[in-house]
C-alpha cells in the first residue's frame, strides 16, 4: 500500500518537474537497475524523444561517481547516424534526466523476440550499421563494453543506433582493463577468465554474439554454467541448426569474430572486408511496421506507462 502511494507521488512530482522543463511524458520504454526510460513529447524540438531517468537515491556511489559521469561525457561527444543522439542533460536533487533521440522501433532483442531469426539480408543490413557505429566509437578511443541486443536500438526507419554508454570507457588503443563489464552471455573468454583485456577487442567479440543471435534467433553459448561456457568458447565449436540454412560466408565471419585468441580475432577492417559483408547485392531496409512508440498520445501528469516485459534470461 505504502509503496504504491509513494511511487504515485514521486511520479507526479516527476511529471510536474518535466512539464515545467517542456516535456510531456508518454509511455515507458524500458528500465534497468537504476534507470527508467520513457518517451516524452518535447515542446522545444516539437517531436517525441526518449528520457532516461536516473534515480540518484537508488544508484550506488560508484555508479554516481564513476560510471554515470563517464556515460554523460561519452554521450556528449557522439555524432554519428548509428549512435543514439544526445539532446540535453538535466539534473535535479533526486534525478538525472538524459534526453536523447527516440528509437521508435525499440531494441534489437524485442525485434528478434517478435520475429525469431532474421532473414540474411536484414542481418547484413543491421550488422553493417553496427560495425560502422563501432568503428566510429573506436576511432574516438571509446570502447562500449556492454554491447548486447538490449543496447542496440532501431529508429522509425530501422536505422540502427548504439545506445547505453553506462560501461563505456575512453582508452588508448593499447590500454588494458580489468573491470568486469557487461553481460556474461556477450562477454569474451578473456573477460570471463579475469585476464586484463583490450576493451575494443572485447567489443568485437560482443558484436559477433549479436550477429549470431540475429542469424539464428538463439544464443551461441549456454551461460548457465560459466566454466562450461568458457570451455565452449575456447573449443571454437559453434553449432547451427540445419533448418536455419545459415550461409557459409556468415558462419566464417562469426567464427573469425568469436575467436578466443585475441591476437588473431578479426578487427573492424577485417570484418568490413569479409566476403559476407562485402556482398553488395541489392537489398532494402527491413519492412517498417506501424511504429511501436511513435503514435500514442502523450499526456502530462496522467501519463500512462506500459512497461515492456523482459522475460528472457539473456543478461
Ligand atoms: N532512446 C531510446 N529509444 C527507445 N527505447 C530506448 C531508448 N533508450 C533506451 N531504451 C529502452 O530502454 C532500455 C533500457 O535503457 P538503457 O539505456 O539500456 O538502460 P540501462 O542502463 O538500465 O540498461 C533499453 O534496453 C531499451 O529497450
Ligand atoms: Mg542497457
Amino acid at each position: 500500500m505504502m509503496s504504491l502511494f509513494n511511487s504515485g507521488a514521486s511520479s507526479n512530482v516527476e511529471d510536474a518537474e518535466l512539464r515545467k522543463r517542456g516535456y510531456a511524458l508518454c509511455s515507458e520504454l524500458g528500465s534497468g537497475s537504476y534507470a527508467k526510460v520513457k518517451s516524452a513529447f518535447s515542446e522545444k524540438l516539437t517531436k517525441k524523444v526518449a528520457l532516461k531517468i536516473i534515480d540518484r537515491k537508488k544508484a550506488p556511489r560508484d555508479f554516481q561517481q564513476k560510471f554515470l559521469p563517464r556515460e554523460l561525457e561519452v554521450m556528449k561527444q557522439m555524432a554519428h547516424r548509428n549512435v543514439v543522439e544526445l539532446y540535453e542533460i538535466m539534473a535535479s536533487a533526486e534525478k538525472v534526466y538524459i534526453v536523447m533521440e527516440l528509437a521508435a522501433h525499440g531494441d534489437l532483442l524485442e525485434y528478434i523476440k517478435l520475429r525469431g531469426a532474421l532473414p540474411e539480408k536484414d542481418c547484413r543490413y543491421f550488422f553493417r550499421q553496427l560495425v560502422d557505429g563501432i568503428e566510429y566509437l573506436h576511432s574516438l578511443n571509446i570502447a562500449h563494453r556492454d554491447l548486447k541486443c538490449e543496447n542496440v536500438l532501431l529508429d522509425v526507419n530501422n536505422t540502427l543506433k548504439i545506445s547505453d554508454f553506462g560501461f563505456a570507457k575512453v582508452c588508448a588503443a593499447k590500454d588494458l582493463s580489468d573491470t568486469f563489464c557487461g553481460s556474461a552471455a556477450y562477454a569474451a573468454p578473456e573477460v570471463l577468465r579475469g585476464i586484463p583485456y583490450n576493451p575494443a577487442t572485447y567489443d568485437i567479440w560482443s558484436i559477433g554474439i549479436i550477429l549470431y543471435i540475429m542469424c539464428c534467433g538463439s544464443m551461441p553459448f549456454d551461460d548457465s554454467n560459466m566454466r562450461r561456457m568458457i570451455k565452449e568458447q575456447l573449443s571454437k565449436k559453434l553449432s547451427y541448426s540445419r533448418s536455419k540454412r545459415i550461409c557459409h560466408d556468415v558462419k566464417d565471419l562469426i567464427g573469425a569474430i568469436l575467436e578466443p585468441d585475441v591476437r588473431i580475432r578479426l578487427k573492424v577492417d577485417g570484418i568490413k572486408n569479409s566476403v559476407w559483408l562485402r556482398d553488395k547485392s541489392s537489398y532494402t531496409p527491413p519492412a517498417t511496421p506501424e511504429s511501436k512508440n511513435g503514435g500514442s498520445e502523450c499526456s502530462g501528469a496522467n501519463a500512462s506507462s506500459s512497461k515492456q516485459s523482459d522475460d528472457t534470461n539473456q543478461n
